[in-house]
Formats: C-alpha cells, sequence, structure tokens
C-alpha cells in the first residue's frame, strides 16, 4: 500500500470587519504611523469589537467557506482542532464550540495552545490522524482575538496584535502530494518574556490583578525578538537542508506575521528573493495562530500543484517550528 500522506485540500479565512489603523492607535498612546510602520510592516489590524462575539464565532465563518468550497457537510468532519490561546471560554474547548455552532455532529475535537506557533502545531497533530488511516477528514484552524487580552495602554504591544484566521481541510493523498516533513521545537524558558500574568491557576484573577493589568499581554518585545529571528531562521534552514531543498526549489515562505524584520532575516538566511515571501502583516497585523491560515486565505490562488512551500513560526512559549509542504492542488 502506498504511503498516506495528510494534504490540505480547501482554504477558509475570516477577519473582522472593523479597522484599526496606526493613526487610530496614535489617539490611544504615544505612538506614530512612521515608527510602526518602519519597525514592523504594520499599518492596520482588524478588530473583533461585535458584542457577544467571540473567537468561535469567526472560526465559524471560515470553516463553513472551506465545507462549501470543498463541497460536503459539516457532518463529515472526524476531527477539528483550533490552535488559539483566546478561546470564547476557559472551557469547554473552542473546538467543542464550533462543532455545535456548524453542526459537525460526528465530529471530536480539542485546542491546541501553543501561542502564534499553535497552526503550526495543530497542523502537524492533525496530520497525524490522516497519516495513520484513523481519519479522512480533519479540519485544522488556526484562529485568535488578540484585542481580548490587549492593554490599549501599552505601546509595546497593542501596536503589533489583531483579530482574525482561519482554517483547512486536510485529507489522505497518496500521491507524494502534502505535509512532507516537519520541525516542531518548544522552551518554556522563554515564558517570562512573553506571558498573560494572571487568569491561569498560577493567578487565578482577581480585583487587584484585574487593576494591575494582569489580564494582558505582557512582552519584552527586544528580547523575544532577538529569539524569533535565530530560531525561525534556524529552523527554516534545517528543514530545506535535510529535504535537498535550495532557495530555487521553494516557491513560497509562509512566515509567522509577528514584524516584517523578522520575515526578512528568516528570507535573507534562506537566500530567497522577496517575490517568494508571502507577506499581510501590513492589514492584519499579527494575529497569533491566525497568521499562517491567513496567508493561505490570501493567497491560495498562487499556489500550483507540486509547489514546494515553508511554513515557519515563532511564538509566545517559546515554541516554534517549520513544516514543508508539497502543495496538492491547483485552485
Ligand atoms: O508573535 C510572536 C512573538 N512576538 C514577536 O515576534 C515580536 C517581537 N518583537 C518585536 O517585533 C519588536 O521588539 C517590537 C515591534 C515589539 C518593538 O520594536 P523594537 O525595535 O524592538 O523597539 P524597542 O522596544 O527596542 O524600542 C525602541 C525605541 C524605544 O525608545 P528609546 O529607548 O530608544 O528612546 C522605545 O521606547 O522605540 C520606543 N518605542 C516606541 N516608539 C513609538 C517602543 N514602542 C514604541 C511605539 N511607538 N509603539
Amino acid at each position: 500500500m502506498s504511503k498516506i500522506t495528510a494534504a490540505i485540500t480547501a482554504i477558509g479565512g475570516f477577519v473582522p470587519e472593523t479597522r484599526l489603523t496606526n493613526h487610530d492607535l496614535e489617539k490611544l498612546v504615544d505612538t506614530n504611523d512612521e515608527w510602526i510602520t518602519s519597525r514592523t510592516g504594520i499599518k492596520e489590524r482588524r478588530i473583533q469589537n461585535e458584542p457577544g462575539k467571540a473567537t468561535s464565532d469567526m472560526a465559524v465563518e471560515a470553516v463553513n467557506e472551506l465545507l462549501k468550497k470543498r463541497g460536503i457537510k459539516a457532518e463529515e468532519i472526524d476531527l477539528l482542532i483550533i490552535g488559539t490561546i483566546t478561546g470564547d471560554l476557559v472551557f469547554p474547548s473552542c473546538a467543542n464550540i464550533v462543532c455545535d455552532k456548524i453542526g459537525a455532529i460526528n465530529a471530536w475535537g480539542f485546542d491546541l495552545a501553543a501561542a502564534c506557533s499553535g497552526f503550526l502545531y495543530a497542523l502537524e497533530t492533525g496530520a497525524k490522524f490522516i497519516e495513520t488511516g484513523k481519519h479522512q477528514k480533519v479540519v485544522v484552524c488556526g484562529f485568535d482575538k488578540m484585542s481580548a487580552i490587549i492593554d490599549y495602554t501599552d505601546r509595546n504591544t497593542c501596536i503589533i496584535f489583531g483579530d482574525g484566521g482561519g482554517a483547512v481541510l486536510l485529507e489522505p493523498n497518496t500521491e507524494g502530494f502534502g505535509i512532507i516533513d516537519s520541525i516542531l521545537k518548544s522552551d518554556g524558558s522563554g515564558r517570562e518574556f512573553l506571558h498573560q500574568k494572571a487568569g491561569g491557576s498560577l493567578k487565578p484573577p482577581t480585583h487587584q490583578t484585574i487593576d494591575a493589568r494582569e489580564h494582558y499581554v505582557y512582552q519584552e518585545g527586544k528580547s523575544v525578538f532577538k529569539f524569533a529571528t535565530t530560531n525561525m531562521a534556524d529552523v527554516s534552514t534545517e528543514i530545506m537542508k535535510r529535504n535537498n531543498l535550495k532557495a530555487e526549489d521553494i516557491n513560497y515562505l509562509l512566515a509567522h506575521q509577528a514584524n516584517k524584520r523578522i520575515i526578512d532575516y528568516t528570507a535573507e538566511k534562506m537566500n530567497l528573493p522577496s517575490e517568494k515571501v508571502l507577506m499581510n502583516i501590513e492589514k492584519y497585523g499579527n494575529t497569533t495562530s491566525g497568521t499562517l491560515p491567513l496567508l493561505f486565505w490570501d493567497f491560495e490562488t498562487k499556489f500550483k500543484k507540486g509547489d514546494n512551500l515553508i511554513l515557519a513560526t515563532f511564538g509566545g512559549g517559546f515554541t516554534w517550528g517549520s513544516i514543508y509542504i508539497k502543495w496538492a492542488y491547483n485552485s
């Protein structure tokens, strides 16, 4: 029997309507459009500010789009995984809620918390259920409503993050297309540089934690930047080397959209020209788990069957990794 690989066969995405531009942020904190653009590449981000709407509502839109494009019903989904750190509730999981809302009555599902690497980790996990033959249709989402945990008085973090994400369908392939190789890494000692201080079991929320604004993202940007550039570049060049891929063999790099300077550094180490480096950071900012599926969503029509794609992420944890995909279809 030929080897089963997990191939992406459909893509959906969603970003909220409301735009938060750099000029809007100038009214909230001491910053300016020139600083944000030159230091990060971001011009605006999307914010989900409709009352009563949460991460699951964004994921529902994306999964429904994907099902429609593939011409299948929600009942056919075997497993649904969501990479997220901003699920609707502490429990149950956002995946449970999404399955209920879309009518995926035959699916099981769970959330996977790996901050900005959430989608990459979830893609690797979902692929294993396809490769083993256990499941035929696995939906992998990456979504975050970062505006729920961002302090809009902190210029170190509020300029970077936005809301949104996307979903992909994984199905078995026996012709050698799909996920070919992966390298996943983590180093929990990096948590001191990027974390949310309160709201977990270490420090359950109290009036004091709220007053101290500890329920928001805390980031030491410079330190995270240093680790992100080195580690994302290292893991991307490592996956190229062990798959005998030269820069000319790679069609596109899809890198986590945290900072244009980090992406440029990674691309430089891989010797990739700018036309092979996909970017949409200018319009969405850093959507945490959402960045990679949003790249798939925005650039799907570029991909041709047989294209070699390299995914790369770095995020809180620290978590990071790279996945090599041989694209499975012409859209
Ligand atoms: O998503 C996964 C994990 N996250 C990341 O990968 C993010 C990694 N870090 C970064 O992208 C960057 O560190 C930031 C964009 C967060 C910050 O950029 P930076 O070039 O590292 O700036 P900095 O923190 O070193 O600050 C440089 C200067 C400082 O002023 P002085 O001390 O040189 O006078 C800051 O006070 O810029 C000042 N500054 C700002 N000025 C205007 C910091 N934030 C701002 C701001 N607007 N928003």
